[in-house]
């Protein structure tokens, strides 16, 4: 879904009138009639849900208390789901991780001048700085596979390990990388490059709803999750898990940022639809979860 399309449907759906749309969604008279008869079945829909919409917060916290827990599909003996979703594309090896240069700022240091960072300095990151911040947040430290049961093990907590964030990386400027849409792989601690087409970056700040930092990060980091590896062991209360592992991935990045003279700045305003377009996930077995924009300090 492009900008001016879901601008339309925010506001029109939210009650503002014709006039204040077309301000709002840089419309032409044409682009807002266009928009009134090819999306009246999205407004309904949306409209429709208005109500449940209104107070789902309370709902999901209520049906997904201990009490209520089904039995697992890990309970009832179903296949398991696989711990990395298999990837194609071009390789761009990383520095390994047992080989990069290990930041020397002290803990306390980073996590006392963390700061949620939107304005970088246009200076590259290396791919050392990349693989550290990535070996922090994303790397697999242990890989287990069998019949009944597949896990990793990374630098971050996961509820049961089930890890069900994968990684992607818009790269804009990176040493030796070029820009575009990647995939981290997080057992061969590699980039897979599965979109470089020249309007990426620009596509994902649409989806961020022009919040710049973006489109002038070094990088930004773009996780999705796949509940399934969660809610096959937890059942429904899977779903809290995955927000709670996304905040562990999130300061990670943060610290690693500031140790490597960065900044992070973590995005949960985006537009879902557009955001899964530029992933090629469906939104529903896979979603974007968290965003974070990260670049070197002025
Ligand atoms: C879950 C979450 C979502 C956020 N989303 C955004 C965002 O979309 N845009 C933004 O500019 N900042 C975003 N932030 C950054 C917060 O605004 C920031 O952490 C907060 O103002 C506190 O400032 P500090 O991080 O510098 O301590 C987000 C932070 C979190 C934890």
């Amino acid at each position: 879904m492009d900008l001016k399309t879901f601008t339309y449907l925010y506001h029109k759906t939210r009650g503002l009138s014709r006039a204040e749309i077309i301000q709002e969604a840089e419309l032409t008279e044409d682009e807002y009639a266009m928009l009134e008869e090819s999306m009246s079945a999205s407004l309904a829909e949306i409209n429709a849900d208005r109500t449940r919409a209104a107070s789902i917060g309370r709902e999901f916290v209520r049906l997904t208390r201990y009490i209520y827990e089904e039995r697992s599909d890990q309970e009832l003996g179903l296949a398991r789901p696989d711990a990395v979703k298999p990837r194609a594309g071009e390789i761009f090896a990383l520095p390994a991780v047992d080989k990069i240069a290990k930041p020397e700022m002290a803990l306390h240091q980073a996590i006392s001048q963390r700061r949620s960072l939107r304005k970088y300095s246009g200076q590259p990151f290396s791919q050392e700085e990349l693989s550290f911040l990535l070996w922090a947040s994303s790397w697999a430290s242990d890989f287990r596979s069998g019949e009944n049961m597949e896990f990793t093990r990374r630098n971050v907590p996961s509820a049961g390990s089930r890890h069900p964030l994968e990684c992607h990386l818009l790269i804009n400027n990176v040493v030796g990388l070029k820009p575009g849409l990647y995939y981290y792989h997080p057992l061969k601690h590699c980039l897979v490059l599965f979109n470089d087409s020249p309007s990426i970056a620009n596509e994902i700040c649409d989806g961020c709803l022009r919040q710049m930092m973006v489109a002038n990060s070094a990088f930004t980091v773009i996780l999705t999750a796949l509940p399934y590896r969660t809610v096959w062991r937890y059942a429904q209360r899977g779903y809290r898990y995955l927000y709670l592992d996304a905040g562990h991935v999130g300061q990670n990045i943060h610290l690693a940022a500031e140790a490597v003279g960065g900044g992070a700045c973590m995005i949960a305003a985006y537009q879902d639809e557009a955001m899964n377009d530029c992933l090629g996930v469906d939104g529903v077995e896979e979603f974007v979860i968290y965003i974070a924009a990260v670049g070197k300090k002025g």
